[in-house]
């Protein structure tokens, strides 16, 4: 496609987009991008520390997806679900191969809210009669109908009245703990889990079909959970004949530090959501589940580009890129390295009350006060507005409840000067901060 426009043609394009989405008011007219850098028409570069929604896991342009892709075209394209193809059968096997526990049965689509409500359709099949599900505050699951409703409540949300809502529980978010523990883990005894368990047996009549939630809420504030909380869970789910769900939509394919996190919590799920990074720059999504489960039955999960080739081949390369470039220790490496350096920030800046986040994925919680702990939110505004005009691409938390927290979360192949050089300008962004204290 030729990528030249007229200014008129440009506003017209403008003119005509409804808008709607998920995301920053960015002022960038993208022209190319490699690695961690996204080039403007101008040539101005800037690093993408969200990774275009923690996307982009092996960098942008990788030469071996796009390799793989250049070849997929030229055999075909476009094949409905109902047939076979080599990328379909060879990410198959993958993924069964890579997954943990009894993971072995996967699903596929494009999208991480069609692959959250598979997920809600397998749980329901397995679950006959129960069609309540548990999720927790400030989670985030997609923007398809169901998955929409599957969040924290959305501001201005006119759907409620097609869906069936979730019992919404508190998480396990100890800088804020909502149980109002002072005493902090493991003091507290991890009386969100109690809770937890109060409300599956009080709050749903017939019980909860399953809990779904994300290993660590991206969306939320880059919360994790301390270790003994996911053994929490998992057991509830087991004693209530409840499924546990594990959106792992930003969390699988290395971000953490693993590919899966089971490997980090030593808890399996029973279906486990990916979307995201998997496809190197390309949509695919899906779940795996156990293959002990029924599975879905014929059309429950039928969507026309469901299994697009070109996808799966770039899915395929992408695998062999995370092995090749060992993408999790580079994740974990660069993620020890950065969060160093930001707790020793913490140490320095009024501004800065939790630094939190295993990897790449790193969350800065903004305070006006480290005693009291208010939040400043008008802090992470300015900081993703000013690190934008000088030219480093920064997410906040501002859809969810907090509104507070600056991420770091670049691709795995951010060099360390590039790192450094995003890591001082968080440093001075504080010192701003500080000062409007
Ligand atoms: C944790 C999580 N779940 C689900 C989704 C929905 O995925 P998609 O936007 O591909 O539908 C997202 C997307 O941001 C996500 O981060």
């Amino acid at each position: 496609m030729d990528h030249t426009m007229t200014p008129e043609e440009m506003a017209a394009g403008r003119a005509a987009l409804m808008g709607g989405n998920v995301g920053g008011n960015f002022d960038l007219l993208v022209k190319e991008a490699h690695g961690s850098t996204i080039v403007d028409m101008n040539g101005k570069e800037y690093l993408d520390c969200t990774s275009q929604a923690w996307s982009m896991n092996i960098g942008f342009s990788h030469p071996k997806v796009i390799a793989a892709v250049q070849e997929q075209v030229t055999h075909y394209m476009h094949i409905r679900t109902s047939f076979e193809t080599i990328p379909k059968l060879m990410l198959s096997k993958r993924l069964a191969e890579m997954a943990p526990g009894k993971l072995k049965k996967v699903s596929y689509c494009l999208h991480g809210g069609n692959a959250i409500e598979g997920a809600i359709k397998l749980a329901i099949r397995n679950n006959p009669g129960k069609s309540k599900f548990i999720t927790f505050y400030d989670g985030y699951h997609g923007r398809t109908f169901t998955s929409m409703n599957m969040c924290w409540p959305h501001p201005n949300n006119g759907f409620v009245s097609y869906m069936n809502a979730p019992v919404r529980v508190p998480q396990a978010y100890c800088y804020r703990c909502p149980m109002g523990k002072t005493c902090g883990y493991p003091a507290c005894g991890l009386q969100c889990a109690n809770f937890l368990e109060d409300a599956v047996k009080n709050a749903v009549d017939g019980g909860p079909c399953a809990l779904i939630m994300e290993p660590i809420q991206g969306n939320g504030g880059m919360i994790e959970y301390p270790k003994e909380f996911y053994k929490a869970v998992r057991d509830i789910c087991d004693r209530n004949n409840m499924l546990l769900i594990w959106d792992e939509i930003q969390t699988a394919f290395g971000r953490p530090g693993t590919y899966f996190s089971s490997e980090r919590y030593g808890v399996v799920p029973d279906v486990l959501v990916f979307g995201k990074a998997l496809g190197g720059g390309f949509p695919i999504a899906g779940f795996l589940s156990n293959e002990d489960l029924q599975p879905l039955a014929l059309g429950d999960q039928s969507f026309t580009f469901a299994h697009f080739p070109v996808s799966m081949a770039a899915a395929n390369a992408t695998l062999e890129v995370m092995e090749e470039e060992d993408i999790c220790g580079q994740f974990r490496e660069k993620g020890a390295y950065a969060t160093k350096r930001l707790l020793a920030m913490k140490d320095k800046h009024d501004c800065i009350g939790d630094v939190r986040g295993p990897g790449l994925m790193i969350g800065v919680e903004l305070v006006r006060s480290k005693e009291t702990k208010e939040k400043f939110c008008e802090a992470e505004a300015y900081f993703v507005s000013e690190a934008f005009k000088r030219g480093v691409i920064v997410g906040g938390s501002k859809y969810a409840g907090l509104g507070n927290v600056v991420k770091l979360k670049p691709p795995a192949v951010i060099t360390y000067k590039e790192l450094d050089s995003v890591l001082d300008l968080y440093d001075e962004l504080f010192t701003e901060i500080d000062k409007m204290l």
